[in-house]
């Protein structure tokens, strides 16, 4: 006899910039799945409409916290808070991002190229300064980043945001190896660009004809949607995926053949 039930069912996990995109649909997945959820994210009204939206169909699973994961003192902070309420964190997924706007490389900024660099590679180190100890006092845990086929195949336009993805997936397979003795799984997910804010970012504009273009370079004929991109997080995430680490994932429509 087989019961269904979520495939995170009792675990505890933390999506980074759950407030917005493709981090609330993870969220909402991880949830549907199953997990109790923190949402960490700079934007207050986004990351409390998320949870209250979770917490709407299943009361008290979710909770927000204020967190900017370029600081090592937020993350820590965040960490802490979580250990205390729920004793251990299972999951954890890096999704918070940001890009410059698509432009050549010598007009993007110093501060841009900081900027891109403390959000998509930075907040990796951070998170795995506070995660790893308590992984390994509770024996695992599974951390999901996510990259982008950017980070795999990149284009002109996105130089310092391409960059920035291919060191979150040697990020993400170097920590693999380097942890696998203990029992912490850790992949990316590379999604091709997806119907969120930050796609007028990546095509530099937003109109049906940029769409259509965009959309004619992936094989299966689309762009992204979240819950493509929340269905492979979920997926990594769970022990169904026990014997799988260091892998990125494209989430592309064949976008990377
Ligand atoms: N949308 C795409 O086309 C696409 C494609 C490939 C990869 N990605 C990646 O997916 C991830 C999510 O992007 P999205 O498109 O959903 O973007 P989004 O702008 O909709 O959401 C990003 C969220 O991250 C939060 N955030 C930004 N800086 C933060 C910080 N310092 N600390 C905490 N939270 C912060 C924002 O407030 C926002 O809620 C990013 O890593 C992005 O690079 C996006």
């Amino acid at each position: 006899m087989s019961l269904r039930y979520g495939s995170l069912q009792g675990k505890i996990a933390v999506v980074t910039g759950g407030g917005s995109g493709f981090g609330a649909e993870i969220g909402k997945k991880l949830a549907q799945e199953g997990a109790s959820l923190t949402v960490l994210d700079v934007d207050d009204a986004g990351g409390g409409r998320v949870v209250e939206e979770i917490n709407a169909h299943r009361p008290r699973s979710a909770r927000f916290l204020h967190c900017d994961v370029s600081l090592r003192d937020d993350v820590a902070g965040a960490v802490r808070r979580i250990v205390e309420a729920d004793e251990r964190i299972d999951v954890y997924v890096n999704n918070a991002g940001v890009t410059h706007r698509n432009a050549p490389m010598l007009e993007v900024s110093e501060d841009w190229f900081d900027r891109i660099f403390a959000v998509n590679v930075k907040a990796l180190y951070l998170s795995a300064l506070e995660l790893v100890p308590v992984f390994r006092a509770q024996g695992g845990g599974a951390i999901v980043n996510i990259a982008s086929t950017a980070g795999i195949r990149p284009r002109p336009g996105l130089t310092v945001y391409n960059a920035s993805k291919g060191a979150a997936i040697l990020f993400s397979k170097s920590m693999a190896v380097e942890f696998a003795p203990d029992n912490i799984r850790v992949n990316a997910v590379c999604p091709v660009a997806g119907e969120t804010p930050l796609l007028a970012e990546f095509m530099g504009g937003d109109t049906p004809e940029l769409r259509a273009k965009f959309a004619a370079s992936v094989p299966l004929g689309r762009l992204s949607q979240p819950r493509d991109i929340a269905n492979a997080v979920a997926f990594l995430a769970s022990d169904e995926a026990s014997f799988i680490t260091g892998v990125a994932l494209e989430v592309d429509g064949g976008r990377c053949i």
